[in-house]
């Protein structure tokens, strides 16, 4: 995450007694979090901490908007769920076995239940049946096991001011941070942005709180207003709220590929944005190729450039397990028996990373890996 970044390029500012009661006050509402301040691990890790499981009943699935439903979990009865703060997700284990990950968007001082919401992606999309089943099975009364909270986009509790950029979905993780730095009292502005207003979730609440038309949110409807013009939303041009997006302004998007893009390529210099992805990022190309031995099996695989070693070992055994192939839910985890690992994930504590790896995202640093497959 780029915090020290954002951190040293707010030296210069000078810190008002009301900044530092916003602080304040903006640490307690993000304070609970297991990620603020970094906290006392009793094990090193690279990743985060894994948590254990726990069994929750959907006691709500409402639609909140066009293709998109929301879900309040709940434990047992008088038992309190972890902490968790704005930017933190689950994993769900759906009832197939898939594994995907939702932000959190309810109250994190609620500690009875979380809240997340999902919106459906067919396989036009690129959907893979994971939204499916969020909507299809877990329906009201039925058990979902969750793991976490997590936290790979915490909201840092400094900042000068706060730009929230959000796309479709993307407004689960930015809809907690929202209400967090407003009640706190501290600047801030939103670009939201959809295919329609029906499809957007949570409009009525985050335009309340913008303060209405010419306020701190910005909605762009596509249907209506075309494509969002980002760079005259991060200058503050047409936005009521006027200010714009300098060094010391924390900046956070979340929504697809292209709109992360627009936010990077329009900000200016020194003003680097916290992105929650949809998916892992492309790669920018050039990876080595390597080859990996699956000891067990007796078989060896190459894993090219533009490959994964996980569709290199999938094609030669392809009942080997695996669901978000982004290195979230640890599915495709295995041990190495020899070679050196360039590990790309966030989930693996150090420990785990001496002798094993997760196959959809980590690589080889060298030519050779051999697998306990
Ligand atoms: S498939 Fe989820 S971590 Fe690899």
């Amino acid at each position: 995450m780029p915090l020290p970044h954002l951190r040293t390029a707010r030296t210069a500012l000078l810190v008002t007694g009301a900044a530092l009661l916003t602080r304040r006050a903006l640490r307690r509402r993000i304070g609970a979090s297991p990620l603020w301040p970094l906290p006392a691990l009793e094990e090193p890790v690279s990743g985060q901490p894994r948590s254990r499981a726990l069994t929750l009943r959907v006691a709500r699935h409402e639609r909140v908007a066009d293709g998109v439903v929301q879900l309040r979990l709940e434990g047992r009865p008088l038992a309190a769920l972890p902490a968790w703060a704005p930017g933190a997700h689950l994993d769900l284990v759906l009832p197939s076995g898939l594994v995907r990950q939702y932000s959190l968007c309810g109250d994190p001082e609620d500690t009875s239940s979380y809240t997340v919401a999902t919106r459906l992606i067919g396989p036009d999309e690129g959907g893979r049946g994971g939204s499916r089943e969020v909507h299809e099975e877990l329906r009201e009364g039925a058990e979902v096991e969750v793991r976490g909270p997590r936290n790979r986009f915490p909201l840092v509790d400094d900042a000068a001011s706060y730009v929230f950029v959000a796309g479709g979905i993307g407004i689960t993780p930015i809809l907690a941070m929202v209400r967090a730095v407003d009640a706190a009292g501290a600047d801030w502005r939103l670009l939201y942005c959809g295919r329609s207003r029906a499809s957007m979730p949570f409009l009525e609440e985050l335009e309340k709180l913008g303060g209405g038309e010419g306020g701190r949110v910005s909605v762009v409807a596509e249907d209506v207003s075309g494509r969002p013009d980002v760079g005259a939303f991060l200058t503050g041009a047409g936005t009521g709220a006027g200010a714009g997006t300098e060094a010391g302004t924390a900046v956070y998007v979340c929504g697809p590929e292209g709109l992360m893009d627009a936010v990077a390529g329009a900000l200016p210099e020194g003003c680097s944005p916290h992105l929650e992805r949809f998916a892992p990022a492309a790669s920018a190309g050039g990876e080595s190729v390597f080859e990996v031995e699956l000891r067990r099996s007796g078989r060896t695989v190459t894993v090219g450039a533009d490959t994964t070693v996980l569709a290199a070992v999938r094609a030669e055994l392809p009942h080997v397990p695996y669901s978000c192939e982004q290195g979230f839910c640890g599915t495709c985890q295995h041990r190495v028996l020899e070679g050196e690992i360039d590990h790309r994930d966030e989930l693996l504590t150090d420990g785990e990373r001496d002798d094993s790896m997760l196959i959809c995202v980590s690589r080889a640093r060298g030519t050779r890996l051999v697998l306990d497959l």
